[in-house]
């Protein structure tokens, strides 16, 4: 295979004003092949995104080079040819939104490279089609949600049909069906010798590619086959193995036909045996939710937004919710199901249109509600962190609502406490530039504004969207804790298992409306026929179905592993007994 990409000793550093320069890269050497399909991994700022960039060439290296298919990037005279070859689709994707429409957007990169309409249209069509927004070709393409902003910019670079195409954390803001859209779509770019770098923080995505990059600090900390690389520690390069590869590992105890190296879902679920021991009724699953009187109802809430205009969207109807004191309660349902809708009228953002909604005893249809007491009491995380950041310096961002809502306590050991209780060293942190962030950084610095007040209640829209494996067990153990000291904390999510098996109690959305709520337990007890078929049964839960099919007297239900391997060790005993 000819060499695409080769890069010689290249390191990059970004120049801030006024501080130290920060160097992203250092002393880079890699070759890529034409045809390769490639994951890259690693912790929060450790380079994956600037790398991204240095290869479409975006960024130049300071010293070192790269040159693609033989052209240096240093030349800018290279860089019209380079950047139709190297696509690359942004970790913030409306950065690269550059017309109002869908279809002019798709467009503007093949007008740029001058064919013929026919063949800019021939394009178009096929990259919106490709893309899933076939539908939504004359929408605005400001007025996208962030899962359909990202599929609007796969299109602009399927429309440029690129040699090699850069996925910078793509599936991050999608639903698992849409993640598995961008996968498959991978996958089949791959096979028509499209050359994929595939960003992620999903250890069971970076599992299906062909050869695994380990990013650490600035360099690379390892290359290899998947197998070679999550056979070893990642966990020292703040990466953990892929779910299937720990679940293989603890189940071969009680099953040691399982093989050695098994790496994806299918692999594992593929060598589930059949059971063969004696049947037994299987017993329940343990649960110790504790009901205690609710802090949030909302009676057949309705929101609709741009109401009287040919947009208007309808995002709630006829919504009833209650969310117990105390607990850690998760929305869970497709992009566009309400969820960052319905969070955003727990915090007295957008105020009902219809129906009834009372948050900590406050009447929110209340024009006269007192907004600034409800904020101290209830904080706000939004899903795309960019949104909420106010201030030129983390420490002042992080401060910022704090300092509007009055904060009485000392600031600055609150701050301090927020920043480390994500992962971020105050004194590192403190005075960095908030523009200058990575993709991670800017998620932690909008999670710890968050929590400095400890407020009573915390909504977190899809909170560990962006995090590396360890940042996402971090911030998920101080969650845990705020929990046990009493705070209400509502998540949404499009399904991180971390998250739902930690919850006290789940509620299912569906275009605008809870479709079922209960226990995590009772919610997938179902083996998901409650389910939107969009959304994804936690890990455990689809292995513990398959336990189910082939035999094994496994309680319906279970959502976290530890419980799946105590039962399968319980039934093992009992039948070799
Ligand atoms: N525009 C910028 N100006 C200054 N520093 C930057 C800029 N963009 C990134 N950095 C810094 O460079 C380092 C590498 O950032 P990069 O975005 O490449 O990391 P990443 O591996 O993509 O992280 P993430 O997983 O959070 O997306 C980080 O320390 C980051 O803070
Ligand atoms: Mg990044």
């Amino acid at each position: 295979m000819p060499e695409l990409i080769k890069i010689e000793n290249a390191s990059f550093s970004y120049h801030v004003p006024h501080a130290e320069p920060i160097q992203a890269l250092k002393n880079i050497r890699l070759s890529i092949q034409s045809g390769e399909f490639i994951a890259i991994i690693g912790a929060n700022g450790s380079g994956k995104s600037t790398l991204g960039k240095l290869l479409n060439a975006l960024l130049v290296p300071e010293s070192g080079t790269i040159q693609i298919n033989g052209m240096n990037t240093r030349d800018s005279g290279n860089h019209t040819a380079i950047r139709s070859m190297i696509g690359m689709i942004f970790q913030k994707p409306q950065d690269q939104i550059v017309a109002t429409t869908v279809e002019e957007d798709t467009a503007f990169g093949p007008g740029n490279m001058g064919l013929s309409p026919n063949e800019i249209r021939r394009r178009v069509n096929s990259a919106l089609s490709a893309s899933g927004l076939t539908d939504y070709h004359d929408r605005p393409s400001y007025l996208l949600s962030a899962g359909e902003t990202q599929r609007l910019a796969l299109a602009g670079v399927l429309a440029m049909l690129p040699q090699c195409i850069i996925f910078d954390e793509t599936t991050a803001m999608l639903d698992p069906a849409g993640r598995d859209m961008v996968m498959r779509q991978a996958k089949t770019l791959h096979e028509q010798g499209t050359t994929i770098l595939f960003i992620t923080h999903l250890m069971e995505e970076a599992a299906q590619a062909n050869r695994v990059i380990v990013m650490d600090n600035g360099k690379i900390g390892m290359d290899g086959s998947p197998n070679q690389i999550f056979s070893q520690n990642v966990e020292t390069h703040g990466l953990e193995k892929p779910i299937a590869m720990t679940a293989a590992d603890k189940l071969r105890a009680y099953i040691p036909s399982l093989p050695e190296q098994i790496l994806t879902n299918e692999e594992l679920f593929s060598h589930i045996p059949t059971f063969r021991g004696k049947q037994s009724v299987p017993q329940q699953v343990q649960e110790q939710t504790s009901s205690t009187a609710p802090n949030v109802t909302a009676q057949n809430l309705s929101y609709t937004y741009m109401h009287g205009t040919p947009l208007q969207h309808q995002a709630l109807k006829d919504l009833s919710i209650s969310i117990g004191s105390g607990h850690m309660h998760g929305l869970i349902g497709a992009t566009g199901s309400g969820k960052s809708t319905l969070l955003q009228h727990f915090n007295g953002l957008l105020r009902p249109h219809g129906g009834n909604l009372s948050v900590l005893g406050m009447d929110m249809n209340n024009p006269k509600l007192d907004t600034q007491s409800l904020r101290r009491q209830v904080g706000l995380s939004f899903q795309q962190p960019e949104f909420q950041i106010f201030n030129q310096y983390v420490g002042d961002e992080v401060a910022y609502a704090a300092r509007q809502l009055g904060y009485s306590g000392t600031l600055e050991a609150a701050v301090r406490s927020a920043m480390e209780a994500v992962g971020m060293d105050f004194g590192v942190y403190k005075d960095r530039l908030t523009y200058s962030l990575s993709g991670g950084e800017l998620r932690k610095t909008a999670l710890a504004s968050a929590l400095v007040t400890k407020p009573d209640i915390l909504l977190l829209d899809e909170p560990l969207a962006g995090l590396d494996p360890v940042s996402r067990r971090e911030v998920m153990g101080y969650f845990n804790r705020m929990h046990q000291e009493g705070m209400t904390i509502i998540f949404s999510t499009h399904q991180f298992d971390e998250i739902i098996s930690e919850m006290d109690a789940i509620s299912v959305l569906q275009s605008g409306t809870v479709i079922s709520s209960g226990t995590p337990a009772s919610i997938f007890s179902g083996m998901g026929t409650n389910l939107p078929g969009d959304l994804k049964p936690p890990f455990a839960n689809v292995l513990s179905i398959v336990f189910r099919e082939k035999g094994w007297p496994v309680p319906a239900g279970i959502v976290r592993l530890n419980d799946l391997i105590n039962s399968i060790a319980a039934i093992t005993k009992m039948a070799g007994a």
